[in-house]
């Protein structure tokens, strides 16, 4: 089994689309995939209720730092694939869940997320390798990008993420309608018609990328 942790210190920095993206598109390559929602608010457990969900994805609610351990070992049996959708906060929750992470996927919005928040998910990681004493698999990636440039605020952030260390993703996924759209509409990158959104095509394309270039590191240390 895998585990994949979306995790930033910041609220909306793009943890649930991202996960959300991820989890719907190995499902429906046909792994068995288990999503945790680990956000109090349960965006993902609303969303499945009523949404267009791959067979193979099943979706575990109120995850919380009491059972987050016991849930791991009940579902390692039988998923592929655990994608653990975190809280934006540095809680007990998202130690626990970075610790057993075969890749921590730290979103980050170029012109959101301030500096001061980019320290704190830094800070968060490093004192989580100082606890277990070994370098975590984490990349940062950008989560709403818009699709032909880099701002200044962006480039800043990322020499923050980069000067401690921490590597970025090469996909960026872009400011899209259909990456919201799944959630608006209840269905996934594949069940979204070009009527419900635009540019449906190049978000499929960019998802498809991130979620290959994911695959591909898994393969290899990500550390
Ligand atoms: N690539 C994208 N294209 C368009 N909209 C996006 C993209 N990524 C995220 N969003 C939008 O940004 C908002 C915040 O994203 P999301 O809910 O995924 O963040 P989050 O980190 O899970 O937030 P929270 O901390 O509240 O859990 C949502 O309205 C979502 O639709
Ligand atoms: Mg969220």
């Amino acid at each position: 089994m895998t585990i994949i942790s979306f995790m930033t210190t910041k609220g909306g920095g793009g943890k649930t689309t991202s996960a959300l993206l991820t989890a719907t598109i190995l499902a429906e390559q046909g792994a068995r995939v288990c999503v945790f929602d680990a956000d109090p608010n349960q965006p993902i457990v609303e969303w499945a209720e009523t949404a267009n969900k791959p067979e193979k994805l099943t979706v575990i609610g109120d995850v919380t730092e009491e059972n987050i351990q016991e849930l791991i070992e009940t579902h390692e049996q039988t998923a592929q694939f655990v994608i653990i959708d975190l809280e934006g906060s540095a809680n007990l929750t998202a130690a626990y869940a970075m610790a057993v992470s075969d890749a921590i996927l730290v979103p980050l919005q170029g012109s959101k997320l301030d500096a001061k928040e980019a320290i704190k998910t830094i800070s968060f990681i490093k004192r989580q390798e100082k606890n277990q004493r070994r370098i975590l698999p984490t990349r940062v990636f950008w989560a709403r990008m818009p699709p032909a440039y880099i701002t200044k605020a962006a480039r800043e952030l990322a020499a923050q993420f980069e000067g401690a260390g921490i590597q970025f993703m090469n996909t960026r996924l872009i400011e899209r309608e259909a990456f919201k759209g799944i959630v608006n509409f209840g269905q996934t990158l594949s069940t979204l018609t070009n009527a419900d959104v635009p540019g449906l095509d190049k978000a499929r394309e960019n998802a498809m990328t991130f979620v290959a270039e994911l695959i591909d590191l898994l393969k290899r240390d990500p550390t």
